[in-house]
């Protein structure tokens, strides 16, 4: 039922954790399957230079969170939108059409954090929106 990609990323997590300053914080959780995800990161010179994340939650949330701070690490933040859920699916070749809004989870910390940064350093931060935080009433 799941890719290799995505038990490897299940079973072995990159990125989590908490980081001792981050520079923006996101926390979204799912009101409807009761999962929470908290996105940090280190943001220098409009660049991520470190995330990490912890979820409490599927397997399918785990997974995808770690791979979308993989992703979005070394990025810089206009490049960190356009890793959306289904960048952060593809890149692990795939996710049963049951656990798709699990993906949403990490797209949204993600957003979250960056709001997070922006709001915190009196920034606008083009092509972001506010974020929720439960994505069940969103989605
Ligand atoms: Fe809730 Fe996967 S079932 S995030």
């Amino acid at each position: 039922m799941y890719s290799q990609k995505v038990m490897d990323h299940f079973m072995n997590p990159r990125n989590m954790g908490s980081l001792a300053q981050p520079d923006g914080v996101g926390r979204v959780g799912n009101a409807k399957c009761g999962d929470i995800m908290q996105v940090e990161l280190s943001i220098q010179d409009d660049v991520i230079t470190d995330a990490k994340f912890k979820t409490f939650g599927c397997g399918a949330a785990i997974a995808t969170s770690s791979m979308a701070t993989e992703l979005v690490k070394g990025k810089t933040i206009q490049e960190a939108l356009q890793v959306t859920n289904r960048a952060v699916m593809e890149a692990l070749d795939g996710l049963p059409p049951v656990k798709v809004h699990c993906s949403l989870l990490a797209e949204e910390a993600l957003h979250a954090a960056l709001w997070d940064y922006a709001q915190k350093n009196g920034l606008e931060i083009e092509g972001l929106e506010a974020p929720v935080e439960d994505i069940g009433d969103h989605h």
